[in-house]
């Protein structure tokens, strides 16, 4: 089975691929990412020498490049990972959001169409259907209602696919996923950040009055039901995918200080390193994901409890200092100060 795997080298996708070749041993898969400053090829280096997986430098909004890469592979199966994920980013630089995460995609869709793939898969999230109140969960059914310029950019992603579904029978699914939280996410995320700044003893910026309610999920528990999705979930269906945890923000990074605290017990990190910040602008409030429609139709259940996987993935970053420390570019300080203000750094 041939694997056209996009955006491989960010977060969820290495960790994607590390997946497949543990579990898979008649797989091949090229990873076709352009390595934006979310991408990095040490989430791979523990796979570099498997000859199953190869490596292609490439923008996904490059048809030609794309197309000769399928070309070259024969893919079975697509899966995109590859896009601009910041919330606060796509706030900024709205641009880059559309071309990366509409324009790409319907690129990635005409390739694939072109090259007859069995299966197109858009890796999606919860935020496409907008903001909850203190109730209710999204369904699959629930209507689309980005509030974002990146929740816009994949709920645009979302529709073109289902396009392709209905007007050119290509096979595809899409997969909306919460919150993921584990190894290899780049620190300008909430949980990486948070552990970060308590090792270097620097505030923990925390948006507005830090009650702003995420779905957390574990990322292998994600991988595991994008594979399902992959090869048995039904042409043309939409499936999402959480674990039910919700948790406030400051909750999270008071777990998070409370569990270094213990670690590390030389550090003095303590909840004094908490400094709430000026809100997101349209901060969305509460995000709860209904996946009772995998969980029933496809058998597919998630098996990381969140305090579990949270203690392990505060021990791989511990583990991993130097690789976190190392994405800690000029340009991302820069993006850092800009974004909190340079008196909280
Ligand atoms: N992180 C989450 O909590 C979460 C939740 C639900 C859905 N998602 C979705 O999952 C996917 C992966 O998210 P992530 O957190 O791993 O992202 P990430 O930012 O860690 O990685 C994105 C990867 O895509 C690559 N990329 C970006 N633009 C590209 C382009 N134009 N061409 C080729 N490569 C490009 C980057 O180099 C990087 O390797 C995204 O589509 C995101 O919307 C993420």
């Amino acid at each position: 089975m041939r694997y056209f795997i996009t955006g491989g080298a960010g977060f969820i996708g290495s960790n994607y691929i590390r997946y497949l070749l543990n579990r898979n041993h008649n797989c091949t898969i090229l990873n076709f990412d352009d390595l934006t400053y979310a991408g990095n090829l040490n989430n791979l280096s523990t796979i570099n020498k498997d000859n199953r997986y190869s490596f292609v430098k490439g923008n996904i909004c490059d048809f030609q490049k794309v197309d000769e890469a399928f070309d070259q592979f024969h893919p079975d199966y697509v899966v995109n990972f590859a896009a601009e994920t910041h919330v606060d980013r796509s706030i900024t630089n709205p641009d880059i959001f559309v071309k990366s995460n509409v324009l790409g995609v319907q690129n990635l869709l005409q390739v694939s169409l072109r090259h007859e793939v069995k299966k197109y898969l858009q890796i999606s999230t919860d935020e496409v259907y907008g903001s909850l109140g203190k109730t209710g969960t999204f369904k699959e059914t629930t209507p689309l209602d980005p509030r974002s310029p990146y929740s816009a950019s994949k709920a645009g992603a979302d529709l073109l696919t289902q396009a392709y579904f209905h007007t050119y029978q290509l096979p595809i699914n899409i997969t909306r996923c919460s919150n993921n939280y584990g190894p290899y996410q780049f620190p300008e995320k909430l949980i990486p950040l948070t552990i970060l700044n308590c090792l270097n003893g620097k505030k923990i910026p925390v948006y507005g009055d830090g009650l702003n309610i995420r779905d957390w999920i574990h990322v292998d528990d994600h991988c595991s039901a994008i594979d399902l999705v992959l090869h048995s979930g039904l042409p043309g269906e939409v499936y999402n995918i959480g674990a039910h945890n919700e948790r406030s923000n400051i909750k999270i990074v008071k777990t998070i200080i409370r569990i270094l605290g213990k670690f590390q017990p030389g550090l003095n990190i303590s909840e004094d390193l908490i400094s709430f910040v000026k809100d997101r602008k349209g901060h969305d409030r509460r995000y709860a994901i209904d996946s009772t429609k995998i969980q029933k139709n496809l058998k597919w259940e998630p098996s990381i409890p969140f305090e579990k996987g949270l203690e392990i993935t505060i021990h791989w970053y511990l583990d991993h200092q130097d690789g976190l420390e190392s994405v800690i570019t000029k340009d991302y300080q820069l993006y850092y100060d800009k974004q909190y203000g340079k008196k909280i750094s």
